[in-house]
């Protein structure tokens, strides 16, 4: 009988960067490494591994992730047994670099291949450094523990669909780090969303690099789409909500669009990155659509959705955008009328066929930024203005800052601070709005208030449960 050498489980802290992606692959990594004895550490000092889950997309993302390593150096000097890891994209763009680098790394995991981890964590801990940035062949889905929202006792949890992308945005650096588009079959994510409104899970965030363009292999043997995996979750108990992120415009079908409006449980709000509203700076990114293709969709997603809260994000200072594109990008923000928004300049990726172009000046790419931003954090500061004094169902979903406060979700996505007590945690509960604050909203629950309909099928949550996910850190 072999006997565990220490008798204390080791501690993993993992560092997130990126998108929701990210954030619910780390929370897959924490799994998986959970199988194999590791706890999550409450702080960097305590951890047997770190593990940073990194992001390409931007060049500061990206470097982001040595500056982070260099700050782990005094702790790997003290203690040269701890593990340091570099998980997500960076690691499948960058690979075997990042050891030469920075050699204080063991690990290098790209995307696909992070199932692999407890084998490799035990090779390293041998004094093995370890680097796996392959697209295996096998499904990693299949060699990962199931989703749970048990043990991060979540009420809404993220569930990968789809990965990767065929699209080649002339910027973007993600179907060369995620890899091509592939969709997981039917089957296998209704288990994983029975598994979590089993667990107590209200609602359910589909997640994909390109979720519309979902098309995984239904029961039936055919393809099936987004609006139709929509319908189906849309039938299991517990379920009492649905997103999903992120969309390309030109996987907008009719279907989808129709979703929104006969689908209950399809939350009314729709991600939509347009990057730019010139079709000459359109085409340049290879978007494969114009500014009146984007109008449109969004104009019959209204139909379909008169309350629907759209969101977006912006690229400003393209390689060859003039002051005339940039102001096209103003105009269809005008005509939109975003209830959120991301906007970014524009960043070189080193293997993107934009990088070679003429660069736009730092300056000016600054300058159009902060003009954009100014026009979205209006429209956001005006979106939820127009939120005052409505009654909306908010899923409760964690304690607030203040005591006796518990923060969720409207339908439109914006954070709502109410005065509860935890045994509301995980209920979907009528909250009048009294308030805009910067970042949020500010209500009082109603009782009675025939908005409770949407929170009738109140989950059976356990509240003992330990909340367990602090190793997990915030979103870039
Ligand atoms: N899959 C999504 C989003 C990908 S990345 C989509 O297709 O829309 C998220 C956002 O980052 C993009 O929508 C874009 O606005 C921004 N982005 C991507 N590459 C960028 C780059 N090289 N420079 C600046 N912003 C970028
Ligand atoms: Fe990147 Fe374009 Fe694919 Fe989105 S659609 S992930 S922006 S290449
Ligand atoms: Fe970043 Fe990779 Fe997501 S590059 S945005 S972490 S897919």
């Amino acid at each position: 009988m072999s006997v565990k050498p220490s008798s204390r489980n080791r501690k993993l802290y993992v560092s997130t960067h990126g998108c929701q992606m990210n954030v619910h692959d780390s929370e897959r990594m924490v799994d998986v490494l959970g199988q194999s004895g590791f706890d999550l550490a409450s702080n960097r000092e305590e951890a047997d591994f770190i593990l940073i889950n990194t992001c390409h997309i931007r060049e500061k993302a990206a470097e982001k992730v040595y500056s982070e390593l260099g700050r782990y150096k005094p702790l790997k000097r003290a203690r040269p047994d701890l593990l340091i890891g570099v998980a997500g994209c960076v690691a499948q763009a960058e690979g075997a670099e990042i050891f030469r680098r920075q050699p204080l790394v063991d690990i290098v995991v790209g995307p696909q291949s992070y199932h692999r981890l407890p084998g490799m964590v035990e090779k390293a801990a041998s004094g093995e450094k370890q680097l796996d940035t392959e697209f295996p062949e096998e499904d990693k889905f299949d060699h990962l523990p199931g989703v749970s929202g048990r043990v991060r006792r979540n009420f809404s949890s993220f569930l990968t669909v789809q990965e990767g992308c065929d699209k080649f945005c002339s910027f973007c650096v993600v179907p060369y780090t995620r890899g091509a588009e592939s969709s997981r079959p039917v089957a296998s994510v209704l288990a994983d969303a029975r598994n979590l409104a089993d667990d107590g899970v209200v609602e359910i965030t589909l997640l994909g690099q390109n979720v519309n363009a979902y098309h995984g292999i239904g029961p039936d043997g055919s393809e099936w789409s987004l609006a139709r995996l929509i319908r189906v979750v849309a039938e299991l108990d517990g379920i009492e909500r649905i997103r999903f992120t992120t969309s390309h415009p030109r996987d907008m079908s009719d279907d989808l669009i129709a979703a929104f409006g006969d689908t209950d449980k399809l939350m009314p709000y729709l991600h939509l990155p347009v990057q730019s509203g010139s079709d000459r700076v359109l085409r340049a990114m290879n978007r494969r659509h114009t500014s009146a293709y984007y109008r449109n969709v969004i104009e019959r997603t209204r139909k379909a959705r008169p309350d629907i809260a759209i969101s977006g994000d912006f690229i400003v200072g393209f390689p060859g955008e003039t002051e005339s594109d940039f102001r096209q990008t103003l105009r269809l923000c005008d005509e939109i009328v975003y209830a959120q928004a991301y906007s970014f300049k524009y960043s070189a990726r080193p293997g993107t066929p934009a990088a070679e172009r003429d660069q736009v000046d730092e300056a000016e790419k600054s300058d159009r930024l902060a003009r954009l931003q100014e026009v979205l954090s209006s429209q956001q500061r005006e979106f939820q203005r127009s939120q005052i004094d409505r009654v909306l169902p908010v899923l409760l979903e964690k304690r607030g800052r203040l005591d006796g406060q518990l923060t969720g979700r409207s339908p439109y996505m914006n954070s709502v601070h109410v005065q509860a007590g935890d045994m509301l945690l995980g209920r979907i509960v009528p909250a009048r709005i009294l308030k805009s604050e910067p970042n949020s909203l500010a209500g009082e629950i109603v009782l009675g208030h025939e908005a409770i309909a949407r929170g009738g099928n109140l989950p059976n949550v356990s509240l003992s449960d330990p909340v367990r996910h602090e190793g997990v850190t915030g979103v870039a």
